[in-house]
């Protein structure tokens, strides 16, 4: 691509950043569309968000994502920022708007797209979810605005797990009374310790979604839970860790007979939403699995 005067920039913010697959993603969007734009990386120290994000917007930068650790530390320094994102506490799209950035969330509609595109509907469906940290906390408000009949939080830290269970809970009853005065208290979330998987009824399988960095890349021989009997709970195992494709947790699930699957194509469509946002375009399912083998080329 010949980079010239009007060639727009875009980055991601991040500390650290140099290992981002999102340069992959969106620079080969922008090559097949034919936008004339850049994306590159943005090293930000912890102190340095709010002069970051404004000088972003100074530079006339078309638009940022934002990864770890910055997520929820760039909120205070927004214009706008979408309900969605609010609700979970964690931004990774900025995009202009008059006087600054408006903040989304696109991590969880990534995810959504991603279960699409694999056959899997969260639709009634009871899901386990393991981990209960900031990405957890996101995946289950999630599944409770795309209807899932119950969601069962297992966490090392129970403490962890209750609040995000009552939280959830009471968002899910607070809507439900809007929709119905005086209706029933929802309870959705169960919260357990790692070893309460074996008080979940085994008479049905479950979507397992692995909301922990545990598996990820130099520390891939280990999994939240490693006894092989859980497993044949799982009905379809979704991990969001990509680094390594196939995560011990992953094998776990195969070896219960269950498909398993990566968080490589939800990184993907996280970024493919952001592109979206900032382009005003719609990019279609086959441009989409052209990205998707350049960021596996990229990984090799
Ligand atoms: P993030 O915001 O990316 O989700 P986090 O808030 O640090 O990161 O959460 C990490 C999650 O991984 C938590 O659920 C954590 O369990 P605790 O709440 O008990 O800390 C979980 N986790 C991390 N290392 C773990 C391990 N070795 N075994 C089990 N769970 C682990």
């Amino acid at each position: 691509m010949d980079i010239n005067g009007h060639t727009r920039v875009l980055g991601v913010m991040g500390n650290p950043v140099e290992h981002t697959m999102s340069p992959v993603i969106h620079n080969n969007l922008a090559a097949a569309t034919g936008d004339d734009l850049v994306y590159t990386a943005f090293h930000v120290e912890n102190e340095n968000v709010r002069d970051a994000v404004r000088g972003a917007f100074a530079l006339n930068l078309l638009g940022m994502n934002v990864t770890v650790p910055h997520k929820s530390a760039v909120i205070p320094f927004l214009k706008e920022i979408d309900p969605l994102a609010e609700r979970i506490g964690a931004v990774n799209t900025l995009v202009r708007c008059e006087g600054g950035f408006k903040g989304y969330n696109t991590d969880m509609p990534g995810l959504l797209r991603a279960m699409k595109y694999d056959g899997i509907s969260i639709e009634g469906e009871e899901v386990i979810l393991l981990g209960a940290g900031g990405v957890a906390r996101a995946v289950a408000m999630m599944l409770a605005d795309n209807g899932a009949a119950k969601i069962h939080i297992l966490n090392r830290s129970l403490d962890k797990a209750e609040r995000i269970a009552e939280e959830v809970n009471s968002y899910v009853t607070g809507n439900a009374a809007k929709k119905a005065e005086g209706s029933e208290e929802t309870h959705l979330v169960y919260a357990y310790e790692l070893s309460g998987y074996a008080s979940i009824p085994a008479d049905k399988k479950y979507i397992t979604i692995q909301a922990t960095s545990v598996g990820m890349h130099p520390n891939t021989d280990c999994a939240v839970i490693e006894d092989p009997s859980f497993y044949e709970k799982v009905k379809a195992g979704y991990d969001i860790v990509f680094n390594p494709l196939e995560t011990k947790f992953m094998k776990l699930c195969k070896n219960a007979g269950a498909d398993s699957y990566n968080g490589l194509r939800m990184l993907l469509y996280q970024g493919v939403i952001a592109y979206e946002l900032w382009t005003g375009k719609s990019i279609s399912n086959d441009l989409t699995d052209e990205v998707y083998s350049k960021m596996l080329d990229a990984m090799r």
